[in-house]
């Protein structure tokens, strides 16, 4: 990796002590490191120890073992935090500030020069689609409004590293896609973008490499591509097809991919002859209207990675 990384963990323990509680390892030996002007995907299922790392990383919480460094310092150093932008997993604002005095709030904090702050400030609310609602209360907005103050919040400083706690919850489908082109559009003005999710068909649209945890340990990491190697098998998306009737004919092990009103996506993994798989079809009166490789999902590594575990609370 290279010498100076936007984000180096290193052998990081996090347990939770709590006053009459058992203690609780959340994060256990996390080493990881992300590049500068890399897109990285935090992943894991509820628990697994995403944002305990992320807060860490912050300075939020103290580290049990280990060392967390941002831009090549701990996050107590005043000049790296002002090259940081950080959206929390769960944020308030003051309810009765409007989006704009939230944000011109937050550039105080990061002691932003005045001159061109208000241009700044329309630029930024523009950006996450609020500047029509610029002077209304925050403590009026819906969730997805909110979440969009929190990222036009994490953008304010113009950060060179942005670290996002689960960046699209709460938001609808034009949001979530207005992230991701946001996302995309940092990467290439050569920012660096650490973010936790759940969404993956996004984390898999942007994403340049991804870890995954498992109960508060690293169990997958690496380039896309390497997590998500190519499929050889095909998949066929059939309509009118009775699959219980598919499933007592077919010679091969019968798994269904997706189900879509009257079509459904089913692997031809094991159906070496693909032209005995088709006339199957064609006796069960069902129409094939698409055959094509299989696509890897990220999901697919995902449940992978991650199957057999029980939930931690
Ligand atoms: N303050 C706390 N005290 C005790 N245990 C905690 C505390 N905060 C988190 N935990 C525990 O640490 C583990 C990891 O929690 P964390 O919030 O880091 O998970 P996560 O990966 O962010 O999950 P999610 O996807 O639900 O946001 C969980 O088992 C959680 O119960
Ligand atoms: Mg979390």
């Amino acid at each position: 990796m290279s010498e100076r990384p936007a984000i180096r963990i290193t052998d990081f323990t996090k347990v939770y002590r709590g006053f009459g509680q058992r203690a609780h390892t959340a994060v256990e030996d996390l080493s990881l490191e992300v590049a500068e002007g890399e897109v990285f995907g935090f992943l894991g299922p509820n628990g697994a120890g995403k944002s305990t790392t992320i807060k860490s990383l912050l300075g939020f919480l103290r580290p049990t073992r280990g060392r967390l460094e941002m831009l090549g310092q701990s996050h107590s150093d005043v000049t790296t935090r002002r090259r940081i932008g950080y959206l929390p997993e769960v944020a308030s604002y003051y309810h009765y500030l409007t989006a704009r005095e939230t944000l011109r709030f937050y550039a105080k904090i990061f002691r932003l020069p005045r001159a061109g702050l208000a241009q700044r400030i329309d630029e930024v609310l523009d950006r996450v689609g609020l500047l029509t609602q610029a002077d209304r209360r925050v403590g009026t907005f819906s969730k997805g409004m909110t979440q969009r103050v929190g990222i036009a919040q994490a953008l304010i400083n113009d950060p060179d590293l942005l670290i996002l706690d689960e960046p699209t919850t709460g938001l609808d489908p034009l949001g979530q896609r207005e992230i991701r082109d946001l996302i995309a559009d940092l990467r290439r003005r050569g920012k660096t973008v650490f973010f936790s999710s759940h969404e993956l068909s996004r984390v898999e649209e942007v994403c340049d490499r991804a870890a995954i945890l498992r109960q508060g340990r690293l169990v997958r990491l690496g380039a896309l591509d390497e997590l998500m190697p190519p499929q050889h098998g095909l998949e066929a998306v059939v309509a009118e097809l009775d699959e219980g009737a598919l499933r007592s004919r077919s010679p091969w092990p019968v798994q269904v991919l997706s189900r879509r009103s009257a079509e459904l996506t089913v692997c031809l993994e094991g159906a070496e002859d693909l032209r005995a798989a088709l006339n199957l079809f064609g006796e069960l009166g069902a129409e094939v209207r698409l055959i094509e490789r299989r696509r890897p999902r990220l999901e697919d590594v995902f449940v992978e990675a991650v199957s057999g575990e029980e939930r931690r609370g």
